[in-house]
């Protein structure tokens, strides 16, 4: 088990597309592919927040936006073996610093009953409703 309250936290840092894929597979239970994460995030998001210990990627959050006011976590992802110990909560901390600091005035999260606790509970977030479409 690492370190983890050493753990270093940055704004927009950079990704390798691999690493960022296997974490992403490992959360969201799904097989890794090839995704040009690094492109995506740099064309589409305002911004995103990676957690590491020594060279590591522990954590990740995406920050997507409208250009103007409103923010919107995506991809909240902490690797299984380092759960627990406030990776998660620091990346959300720190994504609504990067968006504050971006001139937003609102940043969106929907989520799963689970994740009431950790959101609202935790990472301050206000309860609110939310609606959702498949599109495909
Ligand atoms: C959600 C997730 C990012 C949390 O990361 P983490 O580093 O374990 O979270 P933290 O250690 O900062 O937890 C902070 C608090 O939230 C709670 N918490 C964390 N994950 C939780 C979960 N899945 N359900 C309920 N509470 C949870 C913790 O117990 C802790 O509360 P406590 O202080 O009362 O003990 C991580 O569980 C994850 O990657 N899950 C899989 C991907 C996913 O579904 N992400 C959410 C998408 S909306």
């Amino acid at each position: 088990m690492p370190e983890l309250s050493s753990a270093a936290y940055e704004w927009r840092g950079d990704v390798n597309d691999e690493e960022l894929e296997g974490l992403h597979a490992a959360c969201f239970d799904h097989v890794a592919t090839v995704r040009r994460w690094s492109a995506q995030l740099h064309a589409h998001s305002l911004g995103w927040v990676t957690a590491r210990h020594e060279g590591r990627l522990l954590g990740f959050v995406n920050v997507a936006w409208d250009g103007a006011s409103h923010a919107f976590l995506v991809d909240t992802a902490v690797a299984p073996d380092t759960r627990l110990h406030g990776i998660g909560q620091e990346l959300v901390r720190r994504a609504a610093g990067g968006a504050r600091a971006a001139g937003c005035a609102w940043l969106h999260v929907d989520f799963e009953p689970d994740y009431l606790h950790f959101y609202i509970d935790r990472c301050g977030l206000h309860r609110t409703e939310a609606g959702l479409l498949a599109l495909s």
